[in-house]
């Protein structure tokens, strides 16, 4: 969604902020704009401009200097893409410039009464009131105006707001919307992603909700809306700036998909405990008496987290044997849900930011029960929030289509599952089987990874389908209806996913020669079942495309995946049809790292 770049020091700023804002280009954005100011010389000094970051680059006049200023990628959401709504939006006055991130639920309301008091609109946007407010208040400080402003605002916001009489900081907000602040020699940076920090600094600050924090060049401190000094202990990131690059790919999904054996193997190093056949997750706060008392597992995340969740589900009733699902989260915060206190929740997100399962995860601890996170970036606000839990190790994710997030997700889950069994009945020998498992993983990865040539010809072949039906029955089920999210969101192609159990319930209507089938097909106790299916579609004159252990007979195509452990299978078979989804978007020419109307994290509701 948005992004907010801003710098403070002593070097030229608006360079430095288009770079941030090029980092941030990924998050998907359909305007972009700069302000910039000093010390030297005061006053604002403002481009915008309706496009991508180079199009603001292409206006940005040569003398555009400043050491401060703060920039933005915005993606619409009052008012449409144009120069006028894009961020900054500054005051009359020329004083005040914001930008923003999230969305203000009383703008209407509060945008009537400014109109009413004589206040001008230029644009259509919610965040133009934020800036009239800021800069009417009559307090003497800049944060005191910001406090004011935000104090009357309902919704979410994460800000960097920059005012002509104080060039010397800049004050920024959190509520809702990620702030995090990079700490660096004699220079401060502030962004909405650590992805455009990290080429500066590895020093980082995440503001919580309900926070605001002063940048100066030398100097940053951190409060509450409501005046009170928080404290807060720079962390180190450890991603690279490198991990963003390219590194040789055409786009971010490829590169992606092809990290995912060094992913799994990080999510995997130093976690395995061979003398116990269990594995030691530090950050998981809960002992084995506590575990024991665990009576269900109820798993929350969105899109493809929420497909990562469901395999977990199954590996931890499975191998734990606690009864265990999944639900996306922005279905079970809107339910009134019964919180249980013999249930652990366990709440999925890439980003760590995505606001409905935040919205969750909050909800749950407001009702006292036990969140754990399962997260890739390490400090986000569900990671913050919840009472223990994992991270994911998949590194940066930069393509708004999860790929090696979801794997890696998967392997985590599977390690939880495994912990769990090991403090309940599963036996010494399960355990091991298990983690023999996981240690293959890398290996069949990159196997299967060998087969793209392969997999693209497949894809080219099936590029023109209208419609696309994958199909899986239990452990293949969760597999399918990812691999169906993965190719719909990069490739546009309508694609659907149904248990293979159902077919006759209802989808086996829809098969015929132009509807092509892609089936999930693991060798294992249900195989049989699988081929029945198979042999249904296949009566109806049905194109098949199996992802299997084994040739299916009444498949045209089969996509041979490596055979690992029953329950660890899911992991393996939806990578074929990443590569699937990857070469038929690219047969059809979309934009793969940015498929249109998607942004990498959901901050908004
Ligand atoms: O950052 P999160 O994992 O919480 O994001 C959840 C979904 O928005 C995300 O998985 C989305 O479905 C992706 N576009 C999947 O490729």
């Amino acid at each position: 969604m948005c992004g907010i770049v801003g710098y403070i020091g002593k070097r030229d700023v608006a360079p430095l902020l288009l770079e941030g804002l090029q980092r941030l280009e990924y998050r998907g954005y359909d305007s972009a704009g700069i302000v910039v100011t000093s010390p030297k010389t005061p006053g604002l000094k403002m481009v915008k401009a309706k496009g991508r970051v180079r199009d603001l680059e292409a206006k940005v006049p040569a003398r555009f200097k400043g050491t401060t200023g703060i920039a933005h990628t915005r993606w619409a959401t009052h008012g449409a893409p144009s120069d006028v709504n894009a961020h900054p939006h500054m005051s009359a006055d020329q004083k005040v410039a914001v930008v923003h991130n999230g969305i203000i639920d009383n703008a209407g309301d509060l945008r009537r009464k400014l109109e009413a008091d004589g206040v001008e609109f230029l644009s259509e946007t919610d965040t133009e009131v934020l800036t009239h407010l800021i800069a009417r208040s009559t307090a003497e400080k800049l944060e005191d105006k910001v406090r004011q402003a935000v104090r009357v605002i309902e919704g979410t916001y994460g800000i960097a707001v920059l005012h002509a009489d104080h060039p010397d900081r800049i004050v920024v907000a959190r509520n809702g919307s990620p702030v995090v602040l990079g700490i660096g020699e004699k220079e401060m940076f502030v962004a909405s992603d650590i992805a455009a920090l990290v080429t500066h600094t590895r020093q980082i600050v995440t503001l919580d909700d309900g926070e605001m924090a002063t940048l100066k060049a030398d100097d940053f401190r951190t409060y509450t809306t409501e005046g009170t000094r928080t404290t807060a202990e720079p962390t180190t990131v450890e991603w690279e700036a490198e991990s963003y690059d390219m590194g040789g790919h055409d786009t971010y999904m490829h590169k992606e998909i092809h990290e995912q054996a060094d992913a799994v193997d990080r999510v995997l190093r130093g976690r395995i405990d061979d003398r116990f056949s269990t594995v030691h997750l530090g950050g998981l706060n809960l002992d084995a008496r506590e575990a024991r008392q665990i009576r269900r597992v109820k798993i929350l995340g969105c899109g493809t987290s929420y497909h990562a969740g469901m395999i977990g589900a199954q590996m931890i009733e499975e191998l734990a044997r606690i009864p265990a699902d999944a639900e996306p989260a922005s279905e079970f915060r809107y339910r009134n849900p019964v919180v249980d206190p013999d249930t652990l929740y366990i709440a999925v997100s890439q980003s760590g930011e995505t606001y409905d399962v935040l919205a969750a995860v909050q909800e749950l601890k407001r009702k006292g029960a036990r969140v754990l996170g399962v997260v890739n970036v390490v400090g986000s606000a569900i990671a913050r929030e919840a009472d223990g839990g994992i991270y994911v190790h998949a590194g940066p994710e930069v393509c708004v289509v999860s790929t090696k997030c979801f794997t890696n997700t998967t392997v985590a889950f599977a390690l939880l599952a495994l912990h769990l069994g090991r403090t309940r009945d599963l036996s010494v020998r399960d355990g091991k089987r298990i983690i023999e498992g996981l240690r293959k993983l890398p290996e069949q990865i990159t196997e299967i990874l060998k087969q793209e040539e392969a997999v693209k010809e497949l894809a080219e072949q099936y590029a023109d389908a209208r419609s696309m039906l994958f199909i899986g029955r239990v452990r293949g089920y969760p597999v399918a209806r990812e691999a169906s999210l993965k190719l719909k969101e990069v490739s546009y192609i309508h694609a659907e996913a149904y248990p293979a159990s159902e077919l006759k319930h209802g989808p086996l209507a829809l098969i015929e020669p132009a509807l092509p089938t892609v089936a999930i097909v693991p060798d294992d106790d249900l195989l049989e079942k699988n081929r029945a299916a198979l042999e249904e579609i296949k009566a109806r004159e049905g194109k098949i495309l199996a992802v299997a252990h084994q040739p299916q007979e009444k498949a045209d195509q089969t996509i041979i995946v490596p055979k690992n452990e029953d329950e660890l299978d899911p992991i393996l078979m939806g990578i074929p049809l990443q590569l699937l989804a990857y070469h038929t978007a690219k047969a059809l020419g979309r934009d793969i790292d940015k498929p249109r109307n998607l942004a990498k994290s959901v901050t908004v509701e």
